[in-house]
């Protein structure tokens, strides 16, 4: 889709439709809503005053000018209470009147930037969040679908209005970053709604080399010989049931910059997780496509910082694996050595994702990183813990609270689980230094315990665990159900604010 700008006022545009807004409880609209209900001889006050549009948020009604305006349409969408008005209203209801635009048959829509006037927000978040909300919004996933039922075409170009055109720059600057921002989702998104008979590690790692080549980021993919050599026995043992070779992408924004900061960003990429020989029931086991989540939100996350050009090097590290059982694949009570050298008993196979991560952070020290983050659809108990609305976080407090605050503005909100030493009781071994199961109690927390063991010392880290907000079932605003690409936008603001 293309973005544009224009300066002038919205009740001039010649569009097939424009985008205008409302707050909840406000009976005479101002700024350009009052513009375009006074050219329209006061349509808008009458459907507030009649109760048929009061303004809540995502509510949305098309009146038609008939030659008043230049515009065909005029799409209205409720911003829901001023109080609660925020970033995510906006990508709210910027995706809801985008999704009308498109279902009336519009494919060039005008829209005010909600929020950039009498919202109070400043100008380029908001056009940024009005660019984001669209284009995550409309998101669709028909690729592998031949017999589709009438499919309204995609917009072609959103045209955001504003009348100061001392504000352009700025505007262009906003548009820019969330277009960068949403379609590193949307790369993630497609990564994951692809079943596991697409995306294979080999494929993943396909995906980084030629991403890698196209915005110019370094691409090293280390294959299972190398893995082999070097002794990434963890990650190893999870491939050895799969027909699939394992991969190690390494994705680098800015490689040799030893004046830059390093960030190291670690994805789960479980191409497929059935659980292993310990094998996860067969309902709901195809939503373990969604299982390379942690990777696909890291790729997304390379991408945006090299196209935003964000001053620091960033490494992405991607350990990439099927989990399948068959007659090489690892046994429970196995014992393996991973790469940082400690002796792994694997009691539970399904409890794969930390053993890749393992062998995957141990060797982040390589770049002596000024800080790690890992991010993967670890625990089932996440999904107990905190349900659709969080995802979990352990680890380094000031890594923390920079996540809790990106969480904020970019509504991938997460909250902390305490990693206090006692918990490391659950994962001793009678044979190995380590199990690789804690038991029931706690799941997600000696999950992060466990990788824990394999930072690099001295570096600060914290863990994602984002199990279950990988896919979801419900439509939401700007989220269709399906792949959520939940991550990229909170590791990209987290990369935005870096020092
Ligand atoms: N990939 C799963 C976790 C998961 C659960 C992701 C639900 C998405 C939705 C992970 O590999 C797993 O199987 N975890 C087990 C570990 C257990 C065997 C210790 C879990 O949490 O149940
Ligand atoms: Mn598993
Ligand atoms: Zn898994």
């Amino acid at each position: 889709m293309q973005i544009e700008i224009v300066t002038g006022a919205i009740q001039t545009q010649a569009a097939q439709a424009i985008v205008v807004n409302l707050f909840e409880g406000v009976t005479l609209p101002g700024g350009a809503t009052g513009a375009v209900d006074a050219a329209l001889d006061g349509q808008i006050r009458a459907l507030i005053a009649d109760g048929d549009f009061r303004g809540k948020l995502n509510e949305v009604a098309v009146l038609y000018p008939h030659g008043k305006i230049p515009a065909r349409r005029v799409i209205l969408v409720g911003l829901g209470k001023r109080e609660k008005f925020g970033l995510d209203a906006i990508r709210q209801a910027s995706a809801s009147a985008a999704k009308k635009a498109r279902d009336v048959g519009a494919t060039h829509v005008h829209t005010i930037i909600h929020g950039a006037g009498v919202g109070g927000v400043a100008p380029e978040p908001a056009a940024a969040a009005v660019v984001e909300g669209t284009l995550l919004g409309l998101y669709r996933f028909h690729e592998l679908k031949t017999q589709l039922e009438e499919v309204r075409p995609d917009l072609t170009t959103l045209t955001l209005v504003e009348l100061d055109p001392a504000r352009r720059t700025t505007l262009e600057a906003g548009a820019r970053t969330g277009k960068i921002v949403a379609e590193s989702t949307l790369l993630a998104r497609d990564l994951i709604n692809r079943p596991a008979n697409i995306v294979t590690p080999a494929y993943m790692a396909e995906t980084a080399q030629r991403m890698a080549a196209e915005i110019g980021l370094r691409c090293q993919v280390l294959d299972k010989a190398t893995l082999t050599a070097l002794g990434m026995n963890a990650l190893l043992s999870v491939n050895r049931g799969g027909g699939e070779p394992a991969q190690l992408v390494i994705l680098e924004h800015n490689a040799g910059r030893d004046d830059l900061p390093t960030v190291v960003l670690v994805g789960k990429g479980i191409t497929f997780d059935s659980g292993g020989i310990s094998l996860k029931p067969g309902e709901n086991m195809h939503h373990m496509k969604g299982d390379m989540g942690g990777a696909a939100a890291v790729f997304g996350a390379l991408r945006a910082a090299a196209l935003l050009d964000l001053p620091l090097h960033v490494v992405g590290l991607t350990p990439l694996t099927e989990n399948m059982p068959d007659a090489h694949a690892t046994k429970p009570g196995d014992v393996v050595r991973s790469l940082k050298g400690l002796t792994i008993e694997i009691l539970n196979t399904d409890a794969e994702g930390r053993l890749i991560l393992a062998d995957a952070l141990t060797y982040a020290q390589n770049f002596a990183p000024q800080a790690i983050f890992d991010i993967a659809t670890l625990t089932g108990g996440r999904v107990v813990a905190l349900g659709d609305h969080a995802a979990a976080v352990m680890g380094d407090e000031s890594l923390i609270a920079r996540l809790r605050a990106a969480g904020e503005t970019t509504f991938e909100r997460v909250w902390p689980l305490p990693l206090f030493e006692e918990y490391g009781e659950q994962l001793k071994s009678t044979v190995a230094d380590v199990a690789n199961i804690g038991g029931r109690a706690a799941s997600s927390i000696t999950a992060g315990y466990f990788l824990s063991k394999f930072v690099p010392d001295g570096v600060p880290w914290a863990h994602i665990d984002i199990a279950g907000l990988d896919l979801i079932e419900k439509d939401m605003p700007y989220i269709p159900k399906g792949a959520t690409g939940f991550g990229v936008r909170l590791l990209v603001e987290v990369l935005r604010g870096w020092k």
